[in-house]
C-alpha cells in the first residue's frame, strides 16, 4: 500500500474523530486502513456504539443509512456516495402495504439490505447472520420477507411453522453463482468443502456443506480442520480468509463473484471523503424515527 496515503488516512482520522466502518466485500486495501470490518450485523452492532462522532463508511448506501439510524446525532460519510446495492430498491411501499391488507397476523421482516424508506414501515430487521434467530422469535403467523426471495425462502425451509410470503428480490452477484459452477469447482476440487452465502439460490444452497453470513463463512473456515473450500459469495471476503488462514486454500466458482458497487470504494476516495467530509448520509426526521424501530428491535432479538 501507498505508504503516504496510508499516514494522511491516520492522520485525518484523529484529525477529525472518524471511525472507518467496512464490509468484507469491499477491496482488502480498503478493509487494511479500517478500523473494524465485517458483515452487516456486526457493522450495525459496532455503528450504535461508537465513542467517535463522525463515520465513515466503506460499504453500500444502506449501511450508511443504518449506521446514521443507529446513530443520528452523528455525521456518517460514504466513502463513495454513489455505491448503492440494487436489491435495496427491489421493493415498494405500496407493495408492503397492499401485503398488509391481505393478512391480519402479519410481520414485514426487513433485510438490512433495503432503504430506509422500507424499514420505516416494517416491523423487524434482520440480517444474513440472524434472520433464523430473530424470525423464530417474532409472534406473527404469517411473514411478509423482503426484499431478498432467496434468503426468504431459506429462512422459511428452516421455520416451517410460519407461512412466508415472498417478494421477488435479488442480489444480481449472488444469483449469478450457478449450481453447474459449483458442480464443476467440485469436480476440479474434489475434496474441498462448499461455503455458501443465503443470497444464493436454493439449488446452490442444497449442495453447499454450510450456509451463513460473510462473518460466518470466515469463522467457520477458521474453525474447521478442513483446508480447501469452494467459496460462494462476493470475492472480498477472500482477503479476510486468506488473512486468518494462510495455510489454508479458497477456490472461487467462476469469474462474476464481484459487486460493482461494493468495488467502488478505493482508498483515493477514502482519503478525499475524509479530507471534505461532504458525502453525509442525510435522512428525514420522520424516517430516522420510524426506521430505526425495526432495526432497534433487530438488536434486541439477536
Ligand atoms: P452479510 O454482511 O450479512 O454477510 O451480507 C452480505 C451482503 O450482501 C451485504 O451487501
Ligand atoms: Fe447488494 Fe449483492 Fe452487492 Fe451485497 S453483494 S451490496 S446484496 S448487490
Amino acid at each position: 500500500m501507498n505508504g503516504s496515503m496510508k499516514d494522511r488516512i491516520s492522520e485525518l482520522k484523529k484529525e477529525k474523530d472518524v471511525a472507518i466502518l467496512a464490509h468484507y466485500y469491499v477491496d482488502g486495501e480498503v478493509q487494511k486502513i479500517a478500523d473494524y470490518v465485517g458483515d452487516s450485523f456486526y457493522l450495525s452492532k459496532i455503528a450504535a456504539g461508537l465513542e467517535q462522532k463522525n463515520i465513515l463508511f466503506c460499504g453500500v448506501r444502506f449501511m450508511g443509512e443504518s449506521a446514521k439510524l443507529l446513530s443520528p446525532e452523528k455525521k456518517v460519510v460514504m466513502a463513495d456516495d454513489f455505491a448503492d446495492c440494487p436489491m435495496a430498491h427491489m421493493i415498494t411501499v405500496e407493495k408492503i402495504a397492499e401485503v398488509r391488507e391481505q393478512y391480519d397476523d402479519l410481520a414485514v421482516v426487513c433485510y438490512v439490505n433495503s432503504t430506509a424508506e422500507i424499514k420505516a414501515v416494517s416491523d423487524v430487521c434482520v440480517t444474513s447472520s440472524n434472520a433464523l434467530r430473530v424470525v423464530k422469535k417474532i409472534p406473527q403467523k404469517n411473514i411478509f420477507f423482503v426484499p431478498d426471495e432467496n434468503l426468504g425462502r431459506y429462512v422459511a425451509k428452516k421455520i416451517p411453522e410460519k407461512n412466508f410470503i415472498f417478494n421477488d428480490g435479488f442480489c444480481h452477484v449472488h444469483k449469478s453463482i450457478t449450481v453447474d459452477n459449483v458442480l464443476k469447482a467440485k469436480e476440479i476440487y474434489p475434496d474441498a468443502i462448499v461455503l455458501t452465502h443465503p443470497e444464493c439460490t436454493g439449488d446452490v444452497i442444497a449442495v453447499s456443506d454450510f450456509v451463513g453470513s460473510t462473518s460466518e463463512i470466515i469463522d467457520f473456515a477458521t474453525k474447521t480442520d478442513c483446508e480447501k473450500f469452494i467459496i460462494c459469495t462476493e470475492m472480498g471476503v477472500f482477503f479476510e480468509l486468506q488473512e486468518k488462514n494462510p495455510g489454508k486454500k479458497f477456490y472461487s466458482v467462476g469469474h462474476r463473484q464481484f459487486c460493482p458497487n461494493m468495488k467502488k470504494v478505493t482508498l483515493d476516495k477514502v482519503e478525499q471523503a475524509l479530507e471534505s467530509m461532504t458525502s453525509t448520509v442525510e435522512l428525514p426526521d420522520d424516517i430516522i424515527v420510524e426506521a430505526r424501530k425495526p432495526l432497534q428491535r433487530m438488536l434486541e432479538l439477536s
